[in-house]
Protein backbone atom coordinates (compact mmCIF):
# COMPACT_ATOMS: atom_id res chain seq x y z
CA UNK A 1 0.00 0.00 0.00
CA UNK A 2 1.30 3.41 -1.28
CA UNK A 3 1.00 5.97 1.63
CA UNK A 4 3.20 8.50 0.34
CA UNK A 5 1.60 12.11 -0.11
CA UNK A 6 3.04 15.74 -1.10
CA UNK A 7 2.27 18.23 2.10
CA UNK A 8 3.91 22.06 1.63
CA UNK A 9 5.53 20.80 -1.31
CA UNK A 10 7.22 17.90 1.02
CA UNK A 11 7.61 14.34 0.07
CA UNK A 12 5.88 12.33 3.09
CA UNK A 13 5.64 8.68 3.70
CA UNK A 14 2.71 8.79 5.49
CA UNK A 15 0.00 11.61 5.94
CA UNK A 16 -0.44 10.84 9.75
CA UNK A 17 1.86 13.65 11.05
CA UNK A 18 2.28 14.56 14.77
CA UNK A 19 0.63 18.17 15.69
CA UNK A 20 2.82 21.17 17.49
CA UNK A 21 2.82 20.01 21.20
CA UNK A 22 5.01 19.48 24.12
CA UNK A 23 6.02 16.02 22.57
CA UNK A 24 7.56 17.57 19.54
CA UNK A 25 9.77 19.63 21.62
CA UNK A 26 12.63 16.91 22.30
CA UNK A 27 14.11 14.70 19.60
CA UNK A 28 14.61 11.61 21.52
CA UNK A 29 10.80 11.55 21.29
CA UNK A 30 10.39 12.97 17.74
CA UNK A 31 12.90 10.07 16.74
CA UNK A 32 10.64 7.75 18.38
CA UNK A 33 7.72 9.31 16.28
CA UNK A 34 9.71 8.64 12.63
CA UNK A 35 10.21 5.15 13.90
CA UNK A 36 6.73 4.74 14.49
CA UNK A 37 5.58 5.96 10.93
CA UNK A 38 4.92 9.63 11.67
CA UNK A 39 4.98 11.30 8.13
CA UNK A 40 6.28 14.95 9.53
CA UNK A 41 6.42 16.84 12.87
CA UNK A 42 5.43 19.94 14.13
CA UNK A 43 7.50 21.21 16.19
CA UNK A 44 6.00 22.77 20.12
CA UNK A 45 5.24 26.48 19.32
CA UNK A 46 7.72 29.46 20.33
CA UNK A 47 5.29 31.32 22.01
CA UNK A 48 6.48 35.10 22.03
CA UNK A 49 5.72 35.61 25.43
CA UNK A 50 8.30 32.70 26.76
CA UNK A 51 10.99 34.39 25.43
CA UNK A 52 9.46 38.01 26.97
CA UNK A 53 9.39 36.17 30.14
CA UNK A 54 13.04 34.70 29.71
CA UNK A 55 13.98 38.84 28.94
CA UNK A 56 12.31 39.74 32.37
CA UNK A 57 13.72 36.90 34.20
CA UNK A 58 17.57 37.60 33.31
CA UNK A 59 17.40 41.52 32.81
CA UNK A 60 16.13 42.34 36.19
CA UNK A 61 19.66 44.32 36.73
CA UNK A 62 18.85 46.61 34.59
CA UNK A 63 15.98 48.40 34.22
CA UNK A 64 14.49 50.11 30.96
CA UNK A 65 14.96 53.73 32.25
CA UNK A 66 16.23 56.59 30.56
CA UNK A 67 20.29 56.38 32.00
CA UNK A 68 19.88 53.13 30.87
CA UNK A 69 17.79 52.42 28.29
CA UNK A 70 20.40 51.31 25.45
CA UNK A 71 21.98 48.97 27.73
CA UNK A 72 18.90 47.39 28.90
CA UNK A 73 17.85 47.09 25.29
CA UNK A 74 21.63 45.48 23.99
CA UNK A 75 20.90 43.21 27.13
CA UNK A 76 17.44 42.38 26.23
CA UNK A 77 18.23 41.61 22.28
CA UNK A 78 20.94 39.10 24.17
CA UNK A 79 18.93 37.31 26.42
CA UNK A 80 16.40 36.76 23.31
CA UNK A 81 18.63 35.68 21.34
CA UNK A 82 20.04 33.37 23.77
CA UNK A 83 16.46 32.01 24.38
CA UNK A 84 15.46 31.17 20.85
CA UNK A 85 19.33 29.70 20.08
CA UNK A 86 18.34 26.86 22.58
CA UNK A 87 15.77 26.41 20.35
CA UNK A 88 17.37 26.51 17.17
CA UNK A 89 19.88 24.02 18.38
CA UNK A 90 17.12 21.86 18.96
CA UNK A 91 16.18 22.09 15.80
CA UNK A 92 19.33 21.49 14.03
CA UNK A 93 19.63 18.48 16.45
CA UNK A 94 16.41 17.02 14.90
CA UNK A 95 17.55 17.87 11.66
CA UNK A 96 20.13 15.77 11.90
CA UNK A 97 18.90 12.71 13.53
CA UNK A 98 15.39 12.65 11.70
CA UNK A 99 14.64 11.88 7.96
CA UNK A 100 11.01 12.98 8.30
CA UNK A 101 10.35 16.98 8.10
CA UNK A 102 10.69 18.93 10.60
CA UNK A 103 8.03 21.66 10.54
CA UNK A 104 8.54 24.69 12.81
CA UNK A 105 6.37 26.40 14.42
CA UNK A 106 5.90 30.42 15.96
CA UNK A 107 3.25 32.00 17.62
CA UNK A 108 3.91 35.96 18.85
CA UNK A 109 1.28 38.88 18.96
CA UNK A 110 3.97 41.71 18.07
CA UNK A 111 4.04 42.09 13.93
CA UNK A 112 7.95 42.68 14.05
CA UNK A 113 8.25 39.35 15.81
CA UNK A 114 6.07 37.13 13.47
CA UNK A 115 9.03 38.20 10.75
CA UNK A 116 12.22 37.89 12.79
CA UNK A 117 11.43 34.44 14.03
CA UNK A 118 10.44 33.14 11.13
CA UNK A 119 13.53 34.03 9.55
CA UNK A 120 15.43 33.00 12.37
CA UNK A 121 13.74 29.53 11.95
CA UNK A 122 14.38 29.08 8.33
CA UNK A 123 18.17 30.21 9.05
CA UNK A 124 17.99 27.25 11.91
CA UNK A 125 17.00 24.61 8.83
CA UNK A 126 13.42 24.00 9.29
CA UNK A 127 11.86 22.33 6.11
CA UNK A 128 8.75 24.75 6.89
CA UNK A 129 6.68 27.00 8.97
CA UNK A 130 3.12 26.33 10.67
CA UNK A 131 2.43 29.72 11.79
CA UNK A 132 -0.02 29.53 15.11
CA UNK A 133 -2.23 32.34 13.99
CA UNK A 134 -4.13 32.26 17.82
CA UNK A 135 -5.77 35.43 16.88
CA UNK A 136 -9.07 36.07 18.53
CA UNK A 137 -11.71 38.38 18.43
CA UNK A 138 -11.95 38.84 22.25
CA UNK A 139 -12.16 42.55 21.75
CA UNK A 140 -15.21 44.69 22.09
CA UNK A 141 -13.17 47.34 20.04
CA UNK A 142 -11.88 44.63 17.25
CA UNK A 143 -14.27 44.51 14.49
CA UNK A 144 -13.98 41.42 12.15
CA UNK A 145 -12.07 43.82 9.49
CA UNK A 146 -9.48 44.24 12.02
CA UNK A 147 -9.18 40.86 12.63
CA UNK A 148 -9.02 39.66 9.30
CA UNK A 149 -6.55 42.42 8.12
CA UNK A 150 -3.80 41.06 11.36
CA UNK A 151 -4.34 38.41 9.19
CA UNK A 152 -3.04 39.18 5.67
CA UNK A 153 -0.70 41.67 7.25
CA UNK A 154 1.05 38.69 9.10
CA UNK A 155 0.80 36.26 5.79
CA UNK A 156 1.53 39.16 3.11
CA UNK A 157 5.27 40.25 5.06
CA UNK A 158 6.26 36.75 5.73
CA UNK A 159 5.54 35.50 2.41
CA UNK A 160 7.36 37.98 0.56
CA UNK A 161 10.52 37.75 3.29
CA UNK A 162 11.13 34.63 3.74
CA UNK A 163 11.25 31.25 1.34
CA UNK A 164 10.24 27.79 2.75
CA UNK A 165 6.91 26.85 2.61
CA UNK A 166 4.39 28.61 5.22
CA UNK A 167 1.28 27.25 6.26
CA UNK A 168 -1.59 28.68 8.83
CA UNK A 169 -2.68 27.00 11.70
CA UNK A 170 -6.17 28.97 12.11
CA UNK A 171 -9.23 28.98 15.00
CA UNK A 172 -12.79 28.65 14.13
CA UNK A 173 -13.93 32.00 15.32
CA UNK A 174 -14.59 34.06 12.20
CA UNK A 175 -17.85 35.55 10.97
CA UNK A 176 -17.34 34.63 6.99
CA UNK A 177 -15.70 31.42 7.63
CA UNK A 178 -15.42 29.95 3.89
CA UNK A 179 -14.74 33.12 2.24
CA UNK A 180 -11.72 33.95 4.74
CA UNK A 181 -10.62 30.42 4.63
CA UNK A 182 -10.38 30.97 0.31
CA UNK A 183 -8.69 33.97 0.52
CA UNK A 184 -6.23 33.49 2.95
CA UNK A 185 -5.43 30.58 0.88
CA UNK A 186 -5.27 32.97 -1.94
CA UNK A 187 -1.93 34.72 -0.48
CA UNK A 188 0.84 32.10 -1.43
CA UNK A 189 0.97 30.13 1.43
CA UNK A 190 1.37 26.60 0.94
CA UNK A 191 -0.73 25.04 3.53
CA UNK A 192 -3.84 25.83 6.09
CA UNK A 193 -4.38 23.53 9.57
CA UNK A 194 -7.88 23.20 10.68
CA UNK A 195 -8.34 24.15 13.55
CA UNK A 196 -6.34 25.07 16.09
CA UNK A 197 -7.68 24.22 19.61
CA UNK A 198 -8.73 26.93 22.09
CA UNK A 199 -7.78 26.38 25.25
CA UNK A 200 -11.47 25.94 27.44
CA UNK A 201 -11.55 27.85 30.26
CA UNK A 202 -13.56 26.92 34.15
CA UNK A 203 -14.01 28.14 37.13
CA UNK A 204 -13.38 26.80 40.25
CA UNK A 205 -15.90 27.77 42.69
CA UNK A 206 -14.37 27.12 45.83
CA UNK A 207 -11.30 28.99 45.29
CA UNK A 208 -13.24 31.87 42.98
CA UNK A 209 -10.56 31.89 40.63
CA UNK A 210 -10.48 31.08 36.55
CA UNK A 211 -8.98 27.67 35.54
CA UNK A 212 -7.85 25.75 32.52
CA UNK A 213 -10.45 23.01 31.37
CA UNK A 214 -7.75 20.50 30.13
CA UNK A 215 -5.87 20.42 27.11
CA UNK A 216 -6.44 17.31 25.56
CA UNK A 217 -9.55 16.67 23.05
CA UNK A 218 -12.20 14.43 23.15
CA UNK A 219 -12.68 11.88 20.43
CA UNK A 220 -16.12 14.07 19.32
CA UNK A 221 -14.24 16.92 19.15
CA UNK A 222 -13.07 15.47 15.48
CA UNK A 223 -16.76 16.59 13.53
CA UNK A 224 -16.27 20.35 13.37
CA UNK A 225 -12.93 19.67 11.72
CA UNK A 226 -14.98 17.03 9.54
CA UNK A 227 -17.36 19.21 8.39
CA UNK A 228 -14.89 22.95 7.71
CA UNK A 229 -12.66 19.99 5.63
CA UNK A 230 -15.18 18.25 3.68
CA UNK A 231 -16.46 22.16 3.10
CA UNK A 232 -13.24 23.94 2.26
CA UNK A 233 -10.61 20.96 1.10
CA UNK A 234 -11.80 21.57 -2.75
CA UNK A 235 -12.30 25.42 -2.40
CA UNK A 236 -8.86 26.31 -1.44
CA UNK A 237 -5.74 27.30 -3.07
CA UNK A 238 -3.06 25.13 -0.83
CA UNK A 239 -2.91 21.44 1.39
CA UNK A 240 -5.11 21.23 3.97
CA UNK A 241 -3.86 19.40 7.37
CA UNK A 242 -6.47 18.42 9.74
CA UNK A 243 -6.49 18.70 13.55
CA UNK A 244 -8.53 18.18 16.92
CA UNK A 245 -10.27 14.85 17.75
CA UNK A 246 -8.45 12.32 15.63
CA UNK A 247 -8.14 9.23 17.94
CA UNK A 248 -8.08 6.39 15.66
CA UNK A 249 -7.46 4.98 12.32
CA UNK A 250 -10.95 5.22 11.06
CA UNK A 251 -10.98 9.09 12.59
CA UNK A 252 -7.64 9.59 10.00
CA UNK A 253 -9.52 7.36 6.95
CA UNK A 254 -12.49 10.15 7.79
CA UNK A 255 -10.20 13.25 6.89
CA UNK A 256 -8.71 11.84 3.87
CA UNK A 257 -12.22 11.12 2.52
CA UNK A 258 -13.11 14.54 3.32
CA UNK A 259 -10.22 15.66 1.43
CA UNK A 260 -7.34 16.44 4.39
CA UNK A 261 -3.69 16.32 2.78
CA UNK A 262 -2.56 15.84 6.11
CA UNK A 263 -4.21 14.60 9.18
CA UNK A 264 -2.59 15.93 12.67
CA UNK A 265 -1.91 13.94 15.89
CA UNK A 266 -1.51 15.01 19.61
CA UNK A 267 -4.10 14.14 22.35
CA UNK A 268 -4.04 10.65 21.37
CA UNK A 269 -0.35 10.19 21.89
CA UNK A 270 -0.45 11.85 25.01
CA UNK A 271 -3.41 9.21 26.58
CA UNK A 272 -2.55 6.45 24.20
CA UNK A 273 1.77 7.10 23.84
CA UNK A 274 4.06 7.33 20.19
CA UNK A 275 3.58 4.20 19.45
CA UNK A 276 -0.41 4.93 18.35
CA UNK A 277 1.44 6.36 15.18
CA UNK A 278 1.82 2.71 14.20
CA UNK A 279 -1.60 1.91 14.97
CA UNK A 280 -3.01 4.22 12.92
CA UNK A 281 -0.94 3.51 9.91
CA UNK A 282 -1.46 -0.29 10.20
CA UNK A 283 -5.16 0.89 10.17
CA UNK A 284 -5.03 2.95 7.20
CA UNK A 285 -3.17 0.34 5.28
CA UNK A 286 -5.65 -1.67 6.19
CA UNK A 287 -8.71 -0.02 5.58
CA UNK A 288 -7.16 0.98 1.87
CA UNK A 289 -6.36 -2.66 1.34
CA UNK A 290 -10.14 -3.84 1.84
CA UNK A 291 -11.44 -1.50 -0.36
CA UNK A 292 -8.95 -2.48 -2.83
CA UNK A 293 -6.95 1.62 -2.97
CA UNK A 294 -3.45 1.69 -4.24
CA UNK A 295 -2.85 4.98 -3.58
CA UNK A 296 -4.15 8.09 -1.41
CA UNK A 297 -5.28 9.84 -4.38
CA UNK A 298 -7.19 7.16 -5.12
CA UNK A 299 -10.18 7.96 -2.11
CA UNK A 300 -8.52 11.07 -1.02
CA UNK A 301 -11.34 14.11 -1.32
CA UNK A 302 -13.92 11.54 -2.13
CA UNK A 303 -16.69 13.03 0.07
CA UNK A 304 -15.56 16.88 -0.04
CA UNK A 305 -18.05 19.32 -1.42
CA UNK A 306 -17.47 19.63 -4.78
CA UNK A 307 -15.92 22.84 -6.45
CA UNK A 308 -19.20 23.55 -8.24
CA UNK A 309 -21.63 22.52 -5.44
CA UNK A 310 -23.35 24.47 -2.96
CA UNK A 311 -21.89 24.01 0.86
CA UNK A 312 -25.17 25.00 2.68
CA UNK A 313 -26.93 22.24 0.47
CA UNK A 314 -24.18 19.48 1.23
CA UNK A 315 -24.90 20.28 4.54
CA UNK A 316 -28.76 20.85 4.74
CA UNK A 317 -29.22 17.67 3.30
CA UNK A 318 -27.29 15.77 6.27
CA UNK A 319 -29.58 18.43 8.48
CA UNK A 320 -33.12 17.41 6.64
CA UNK A 321 -31.75 13.63 6.92
CA UNK A 322 -32.08 13.97 10.10
CA UNK A 323 -34.89 16.27 10.97
CA UNK A 324 -37.52 15.37 8.21
CA UNK A 325 -36.06 11.90 8.28
CA UNK A 326 -35.75 12.65 4.03
CA UNK A 327 -33.17 10.02 3.10
C1 LIG B 1 -0.11 19.57 25.62
C2 LIG B 1 -0.43 20.28 24.33
C3 LIG B 1 0.44 21.29 23.88
C4 LIG B 1 0.14 21.98 22.70
N1 LIG B 1 1.01 22.94 22.25
C5 LIG B 1 0.76 23.56 21.06
C6 LIG B 1 1.68 24.50 20.52
O1 LIG B 1 2.73 24.80 21.10
N2 LIG B 1 1.38 25.06 19.33
C7 LIG B 1 0.24 24.76 18.62
O2 LIG B 1 0.05 25.28 17.53
N3 LIG B 1 -0.64 23.85 19.11
C8 LIG B 1 -0.41 23.26 20.30
N4 LIG B 1 -1.29 22.33 20.77
C9 LIG B 1 -2.52 22.06 19.98
C10 LIG B 1 -2.33 20.84 19.10
O3 LIG B 1 -1.33 21.04 18.12
C11 LIG B 1 -3.63 20.46 18.38
O4 LIG B 1 -3.98 21.46 17.45
C12 LIG B 1 -4.80 20.27 19.33
O5 LIG B 1 -4.39 19.58 20.51
C13 LIG B 1 -5.92 19.49 18.66
O6 LIG B 1 -5.46 18.24 18.18
P1 LIG B 1 -5.71 16.87 19.00
O7 LIG B 1 -7.16 16.72 19.13
O8 LIG B 1 -5.06 15.81 18.17
O9 LIG B 1 -5.05 17.06 20.33
C14 LIG B 1 -1.02 21.65 21.95
C15 LIG B 1 -1.87 20.65 22.42
C16 LIG B 1 -1.58 19.96 23.59
C17 LIG B 1 -2.51 18.86 24.03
Amino acid sequence: MNTKTKYLGLELTSPIIVGSCGLTADVDKMEQMEKAGAGAVILKSVFEEQIIHDIKRNTHVVAPTDNYGDSYEYIAQHVADDSLEKHFSMIREAKRRLTIPVIGSINCFSYENWLTYAMKFQEAGCDALELNMAILPYETSLSADDVERTFTQIINTLRKSIDIPISIKVGTYFTDMAKQMQQLSWMGIQGMTLFNKTVQVDIDIEHETMLNAGYLSNPEDIYNTLRWVAILSRKLRCDLSASTGVYSSDDVVKMLLAGATTVQVVSCLYRDGIDKLRELNQGLNEWMSRKGYDNLKDFRGKLSVMPAEKASIAMRTQFMKYFAEIQ
